[in-house]
């Protein structure tokens, strides 16, 4: 069989590695990939976002299943194009994308399922938002509707940001058209947790949980970023969270959309704040998460091709998820600079001799060839993923990993998974058993 993987990032790396280890797999294509991804797939050169010509390419060499890694392209309707095209393809379509492409469809939709989530209030005009701000007082959440590359929330401590963040959005256009309307949005305090799921439409298989560390410098300080580490399992979410957020969240919105003739098929991702052991919503994406994935497929024993192509012909069902006791995490290095402006360029050395000690996998991200050397070429640049028996010791050997590597300006945090370690007792902090996967079923 003959894949093909739209992305270029860490989260692709870790997918490309997944399937090259299943015996039925010919080739692996990715578009645009980068240096690690070039070592298990061809890269190709094709405009990524031009959907016609990738299911072109993919007739035209006769590649069997197309897997989505970006929002962007699901949000703009790859899937649509490859399916009008006859091709098969893992996503949503450009309809169900609207899940992570509309903040206002997603938050609608929770309200009329009775999804745990914050209070909001849609505006798209700039005065009714002040006037809304000023009378509810910080702190509180501005979002803009649409796809703002991460950037469009804005968490407001004092009523003076919260208007920053509304004048940005609808006034500056910061974000384009993703600003015609803003979400205000109660301000939820608690500890974040990333939750993913395969579901077909019908069936949903959650994955094991996992956390990532969105703030560039330790203690969570700085700016957010795209996410700077990732461990797996969360201990915050418990079996019982699990399954409420089972029943109350992922079927209730797979069978919200389904009431809606919207069938829902590739990864379901809520990004979750638990609040005295409550689940609530914070956002839905349509895809894996970045770097969450890292972890996350280390883990995973099933082989992913059967799992993608279970969805693809909607017969997840038939698929029992299989996963490694122990834990994974994953230390992210990036650029000097970013989340702002970075250089690129700068020679990475090292990565051999970390990428071939005991557990450990080197997700490249933004990085690429110059020559015959392997150069930064984002900000995010490699995703240091260990496995380990807890997460005490997936944190050791990772960040032994990390420290074999080096390029100039290279920033990393040393505080990846102290969350876990320092909050939890050790009996949290292994699955010793099997981890379990509650099958659900949306009739
Ligand atoms: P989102 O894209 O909606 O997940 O927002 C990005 C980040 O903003 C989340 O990961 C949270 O850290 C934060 N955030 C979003 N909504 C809220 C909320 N209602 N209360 C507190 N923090 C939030
Ligand atoms: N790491 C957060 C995300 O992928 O959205």
């Amino acid at each position: 069989m003959k894949v093909l993987i739209i992305g270029g990032g860490g989260r692709e790396h870790a997918i490309v590695w997944k399937l090259s280890q299943s015996s039925q797999i010919d080739k692996i294509y990715c578009c645009p990939g980068n240096a690690g991804i070039s070592e298990l797939a061809e890269c190709i050169n094709v405009d990524d976002n031009n959907f016609e010509a990738l299911a072109n390419f993919a007739r035209y060499e006769g590649i069997d299943l197309t897997i989505v890694g970006p929002e962007a392209q699901l949000s703009k309707g790859i899937v649509d194009v490859f399916e009008k095209n006859g091709r098969k393809i893992l996503g949503p379509n450009s309809k169900a994308a609207q899940l992570e492409g509309s903040k206002v469809f997603s938050k609608d939709l929770m309200k009329r399922c009775g999804i745990p989530t914050a209070e909001y209030k849609v505006f798209s005009s700039y005065l009714h938002a002040e006037d809304y701000v000023r009378m509810k007082g910080a702190p509180l959440v501005i979002k803009a509707d649409g796809l703002a590359a991460g950037k469009g929330v804005i968490v407001a401590h004092t009523v003076d940001e919260a208007i920053a963040g509304l004048r940005l959005i609808m006034k500056d256009r910061a974000f384009g058209e993703a600003g015609n309307r803003v979400i205000v949005e109660e301000c939820l305090e608690g500890e974040e947790a990333s939750f993913m799921a395969f579901t077909d439409g019908k069936t949903i298989l959650p994955m094991v949980s996992s956390q990532d560390h969105k703030r560039i410098f330790d203690g969570d300080k700085g700016p957010n970023t795209g996410g700077m580490g990732a461990y797996s399992p969360a201990p915050i979410i418990t079996p019982e969270l699990e399954s409420f957020i089972m029943e109350k969240v992922m079927l209730r919105t797979i069978k919200g959309l389904q009431s809606e003739g919207i069938n829902y098929k590739g990864i379901l991702y809520a990004g979750i704040m638990v609040k005295d052991n409550k689940p609530y919503v914070l956002e839905f994406n349509c895809r894996l998460g970045d770097p969450e994935t890292q972890p996350v497929l280390s883990r995973l024993k099933t082989d992913l091709l059967d799992i993608a192509l279970a969805i693809a012909d909607e017969k997840l069902s038939g698929i029992n998820l299989e996963w490694k006791s122990g834990a994974s995490v994953c230390v992210v290095a990036a650029s000097k600079g970013y989340p702002g402006a970075y250089e690129k360029g700068k020679v990475i050395k090292g990565l051999d001799e970390a990428g071939t000690m005991d557990d450990v996998i080197v997700f490249h991200a933004g990085t690429a060839f110059n020559k015959n050397k392997i150069v930064t070429a984002g900000g995010r640049v490699l995703g240091v993923t260990a496995l380990g028996k807890d997460i005490k010791e997936a944190k050791l050997k990772a960040y032994k990993a990390i420290e074999k590597i080096h390029f100039s300006g290279m920033h990393y945090r040393k505080d990846i998974a102290d969350r876990a370690i320092n909050r939890f007792s050790d009996d949290f902090m292994t699955d010793r058993k099997q981890p379990r996967t509650q099958k659900r079923e949306a009739p």
